[in-house]
C-alpha cells in the first residue's frame, strides 16, 4: 500500500457498472489536474435492484480494491451505494468519503421556490428514502415526491435515450410528480443524466433538472481543498479504468456515458477486503 497520501494521490471513484463514468465525466471537465481510479462492478451490476445488505457489502469490497491504491478520497458515484453504504464507508476506510446524494440534496433544496422537490432513481434508492432525508435534513419544509424509473437504466445502457420508447416510459413514469407543483427535480440515477432531454420534455420545460454527477464534482472540489488535498503538483494527471467484468458491447457504452474515448480498461478480480 503506498505509505504517502497527498495531493498528488487520486481520487478512487466506484459505481456498480459504467454509468458512474457521469461523474468522471464531470470531474475530467471541472478538475482536470486531478488523477483518477474508476473501478465499475460489472460482474455484480445492478445494485439498484438488490437490498441494503448486499450494497453494503458490494461497496465496501469496491472501496477494499481502490483504498489500497493509494487513493486520497473516495468517491461512490453510484447513487444506490450512497443511499446505504455512506456511514459503513466512513467507517472503514479512514480517508474523506463523497457521495452523490448529498450534494444533489443541497443543490435542489437551494433552488426550490415552491418547497417541493422531486426524485428519480432506482427502486432500491427510491425506497431507502436517502434523498427525501437529505433534503429535509436541511429543509424540513420541504416536500419531497419520489418515484422509481427502472426502465431507465436499460434504456441508458442500451443507447436509447431519444427515442419513442424511452419517452413513453418518461411520461408513464413521471405523471405522478407532473401535478405535484414541484419545480425541482433531482436525476438520482448515474444513469438519468443521459435520459435529461428526454425527462425535461414529459416534466416540462419549468422545472429545474439536478444532475447529482455535476454537483458532486463541485463537491469534491471543496472537500479537497478544506483538507489540502488538491493537486498542485505539476506531474501530469492520469486516469485507470478498472472493471469487475469486460464484455463486448462495454467500451463502446462507457464511451458514451464518459463522453471520449477509453484507451485502456483492466478486469480485476476484486476480494472482500472490508466486505
Ligand atoms: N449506478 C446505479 C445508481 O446510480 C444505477 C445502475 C444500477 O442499478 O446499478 O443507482
Amino acid at each position: 500500500m503506498p505509505s504517502i497520501i497527498d495531493g498528488s494521490s487520486p481520487i478512487g471513484i466506484f459505481d456498480s457498472g459504467i454509468g458512474g463514468l457521469t461523474v468522471v465525466r464531470e470531474l475530467l471537465l471541472n478538475l482536470a489536474g486531478e488523477s483518477l481510479i474508476y473501478l465499475g462492478d460489472t460482474a455484480r451490476v445492478p445494485y439498484g435492484t438488490k437490498s441494503s445488505r448486499t450494497v453494503v457489502r458490494y461497496s465496501l469490497s469496491n472501496a477494499g480494491f481502490l483504498v489500497p491504491k493509494g487513493i486520497k478520497l473516495l468517491v461512490a458515484a453510484c447513487n444506490t451505494a450512497s443511499a446505504f453504504a455512506i456511514p459503513a464507508l466512513r467507517n472503514e476506510c479512514g480517508l474523506p468519503v463523497v457521495g452523490v446524494i448529498e450534494p444533489g440534496a443541497k443543490k435542489a433544496a437551494s433552488a426550490t421556490k415552491t418547497g417541493r422537490v422531486g426524485v428519480i432513481g432506482t427502486s432500491s434508492t427510491i425506497k431507502s428514502g436517502a434523498y427525501k432525508k437529505a433534503v429535509q435534513e436541511i429543509d424540513p419544509e420541504i416536500t419531497v415526491y419520489s418515484t422509481p424509473c427502472p426502465l431507465f437504466v436499460p434504456l441508458a445502457d442500451e443507447g436509447l435515450n431519444n427515442n419513442d420508447i424511452a419517452r413513453l416510459a418518461a411520461q408513464r413514469y413521471l405523471a405522478p410528480l407532473k401535478g405535484s407543483g414541484i419545480d425541482v427535480l433531482i436525476l438520482g440515477c448515474t444513469h438519468y443524466p443521459l435520459l435529461k432531454s428526454i425527462i425535461q420534455e414529459a416534466i416540462g420545460e419549468k422545472v429545474l433538472l439536478v444532475d447529482s454527477a455535476q454537483e458532486t464534482a463541485a463537491e469534491i472540489k471543496g472537500v479537497l481543498e478544506k483538507n489540502d488535498l488538491a493537486n498542485n503538483g505539476s506531474a501530469k494527471p492520469t486516469t485507470e479504468f478498472y472493471l469487475t467484468d469486460v464484455s463486448d458491447t462495454f467500451i463502446e457504452v462507457a464511451e458514451r456515458f464518459l463522453g471520449r474515448e477509453i484507451e485502456h480498461i483492466e478486469q480485476v478480480d476484486i476480494g472482500n477486503n472490508y466486505g
